[in-house]
């Protein structure tokens, strides 16, 4: 199928649109082209949470050209009766933030590439609303919540020290991202849940997967990854000269000094052994669940598993705060993940 919008910019589409009426600030166009531009021409899957007269699902379908859906919600009944000329355009009517509404978009399409909430705008439909979908949202893909300046206006539950507006929730979120540096052992979802109440429940491995939280005048995009992507990773060690620091220690964990030709192997071992090191004063200051682990005496298990050092090779295991011994006899075999 040739594009003819390939070369066009979203302001370009949004200058010579005449079809339905589109509202979106000048702002969004040039931040949306410069997000989204890596998912045009291909067959995404795109959700518009807030339909209105459809201008945006229109044009959304010259942008994405290629997508397989564009699915708009909107609780306005008059919804029913738009149509759309691209065949991937359809519209489910009704509250998105109800189940009943949640299956009807999910029968469609199970996962998105890209979700736009451009909803209510009310702070506790926002957040609903993302706790609902983001889970929904495809490893690569993007949340977007839009004109959040209502989260600092009260008619929309919002406020500039409202502790439940949307703009609260979405800065936990920077938080959530840091989770492995946290003092405290506790849940992601703990943590958030001064906000959201039990809406929460069963996204720990989800709120794990968020990549990065970005905020822009009136925007909030959060990208998602897989969680392995996510962690702080190994120390990095090279060089040997210490002319300041003189004690061989990172983060209070004694290192080795590197000889002077440091293979990858060596360099390997000796990140490992910083960690192993870390690992080891957070065992002494927590109390890990797992020492009672009931797959602890799996006959599947390798005679030398040791689940510290597996947490130390796996952090985004570690920092799931999933039992070792369970996850490696349920996915780390299997994914051949290392274990020493
Ligand atoms: C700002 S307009 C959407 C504009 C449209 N996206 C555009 O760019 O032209 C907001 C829409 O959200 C709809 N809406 C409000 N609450 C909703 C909810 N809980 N679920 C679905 N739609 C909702 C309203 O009916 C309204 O049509």
């Amino acid at each position: 199928m040739t594009d003819e919008n390939e070369e066009k910019t979203l302001t370009d589409l949004y200058s010579a649109h005449d079809g339905k009426l589109a509202h979106k600030w000048a702002s969004y166009l040039k931040n949306y082209e410069e997000i989204f531009k890596p998912y045009r021409g291909k067959p995404i899957d795109l959700l518009e949470i807030g339909v209105q007269n459809g201008g945006s699902l229109e044009i959304w379908s010259k942008y994405f050209a290629q997508a397989r859906n564009i699915i708009g919600c909107d609780i306005n009944e008059n919804c029913r009766n738009l149509s759309f000329s691209h065949a991937a355009v359809a519209v489910v009517v009704g509250n998105a933030n109800v189940s009943s509404v949640v299956e009807k978009i999910t029968a469609i399409t199970s996962s998105f590439d890209i979700v736009i909430d451009d909803g209510s705008h009310i702070s506790s439909d926002i957040i609903k609303s993302f706790l609902l979908y983001f889970p929904a949202v495809r490893e690569g893909g993007l949340y977007v919540a839009e004109d959040l300046c209502c989260s600092y206006w009260p008619a929309w539950e919002g406020g500039l020290f409202e502790p439940k507006s949307s703009y609260a929730f979405f800065k936990l979120l920077v938080d959530v991202i840091n989770f492995e540096h946290w003092p405290h052992r506790t849940f992601r979802e703990d943590y958030l849940r001064s906000i959201t109440g039990d809406a929460i429940n069963g996204l720990e491995t989800v709120l794990a997967e968020i990549h990065s939280v970005e905020f822009r005048n009136s925007l909030c995009i959060v990208r998602k990854k897989a969680s392995a992507e996510n962690v702080i990773g190994p120390t990095w060690v090279s060089g040997r000269e210490q002319p300041v620091t003189q004690n061989n220690t990172i983060h209070g964990s004694k290192i080795t000094t590197p000889s002077p030709i440091v293979g990858a192997a060596a360099l390997l071992r000796m990140q490992q052994q910083v960690q192993c090191e870390l690992a080891e004063r957070i065992a002494n200051i927590v109390t890990h669940p797992w020492f009672e682990s009931p797959y602890r005496a799996s006959p599947d298990l390798p005679g030398d598993f040791d689940p510290r050092l597996y947490l130390v090779l796996n952090p985004d295991v570690h920092s799931a705060g999933v039992d070792p011994f369970f996850h490696y006899l349920l996915h780390g075999r299997l994914e051949g993940r290392r274990y020493k």
